[in-house]
């Protein structure tokens, strides 16, 4: 029995290419909101005896959960075996930790929330830190893939003798990775964290070895505080203009604007969040993410797989 994938707004365009390559059923989702705010979700198609995939852009994400979970509750409602999610950027994932007494730890909660509503997870390099796995928030089946190998044909097609750079400690995960796929050195700076928008980082002592091309690679631009930071330090230390990749492009207010003046050659995403900056593609490992989840799930839960 074939799939059905029900789009939430903001994902229309990974949305069209999931169904396809899945060879999902004909379904649609659309939200209605009333004057005062609130939201009506209706769904067409036939739900029944199907596993249901929500994707969903998750980023803003305080407007979105309501309708993510009324979607939910609505495909099961009409029959769905499972209901999976695909969030290609994870929200929240980076509030891990209680930093004063009191204060909410979203990482945990969002992951408390989305664990009550739907069977499933999938999603593209989350924020994994001080929490270092997903099943330690999520409890269902909660599984990433990787922009990395994306990055790195990227990386391999258009950067001679490139230097792959992170801007922090704990972009080492996905930089080595990177740095591997495309045959490159690597490095990553540090970085200390002292407000929304105000980061200070530190170079490594190799610097930038002549010759090398620098590119600079990170999960999140949000503020785009830290990479404006790591292109000024660049810059500063005599190196060329450095290439800025990001999986998430999340770009708060005038993040992208703000990084192209501080001296970036390129800004280069991957198409997790709807950006003009995307140029990374990650919907064929969210396929056989997707297929992967749908193939290992019993039998009896998940009849609709493809
Ligand atoms: C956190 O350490 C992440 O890996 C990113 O470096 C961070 O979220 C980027 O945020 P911003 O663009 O606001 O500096």
């Amino acid at each position: 029995m074939r799939p059905v994938v029900l789009v939430l707004t903001g994902a229309e365009g990974l949305g069209t290419r999931l169904r396809a390559s899945l060879g999902a059923v004909p379904a649609s989702l659309r939200l209605h909101r009333f004057p005062d705010g609130e939201t009506r979700v209706r769904i067409e198609g036939d739900l029944s005896g199907r596993a249901v995939i929500l994707l969903a852009s998750l980023d803003r994400p305080d407007a979105k959960l309501v309708p993510l979970l009324f979607a939910a509750a609505t495909a099961r409602e009409l029959g769905a075996r499972s209901v999976g999610l695909v969030a290609p950027y994870l929200p929240y994932m980076r509030q891990d930790l209680a930093f004063h007494r009191g204060e909410s730890v979203g990482a945990r909660h969002f992951a408390g929330i989305l664990s009550a509503s739907v069977d499933w997870l999938l999603t593209v390099d989350p924020h994994l830190h001080r929490v270092r796995r997903l099943d330690e928030l999520f409890t269902v089946p909660a599984e990433a893939v990787h922009a990395a190998p994306a990055i790195a044909a990227w990386i391999r097609a258009e950067v001679r003798d490139p230097l792959v750079l992170g801007p922090d400690q704990e972009s080492e995960q996905w930089v080595e990775a990177v740095a591997r796929g495309a045959d490159a050195p690597w490095a990553v700076l540090t970085k200390h964290r002292h407000g929304d928008r105000k980061v200070e980082l530190t170079l490594p002592d190799l610097g930038v070895p002549a010759g090398r091309r620098p590119v600079l690679v990170d999960d999140i631009i949000s503020t785009g505080a830290t990479m404006r930071q790591a292109v000024a330090l660049l810059r500063a230390a005599g190196s060329p203009a450095p290439w800025c990749v990001a999986v998430h492009a999340v770009f708060a207010g005038d993040a992208e604007t703000e990084l192209r003046r501080a001296g970036a050659r390129e800004v280069v995403t991957s198409n997790t969040l709807p950006h003009p900056t995307n140029r990374l593609d990650v919907l064929p490992a969210l396929v056989e993410g997707v297929r992967g989840i749908l193939a290992r799930a019993p039998a009896a839960r998940m009849a609709g797989c493809p």
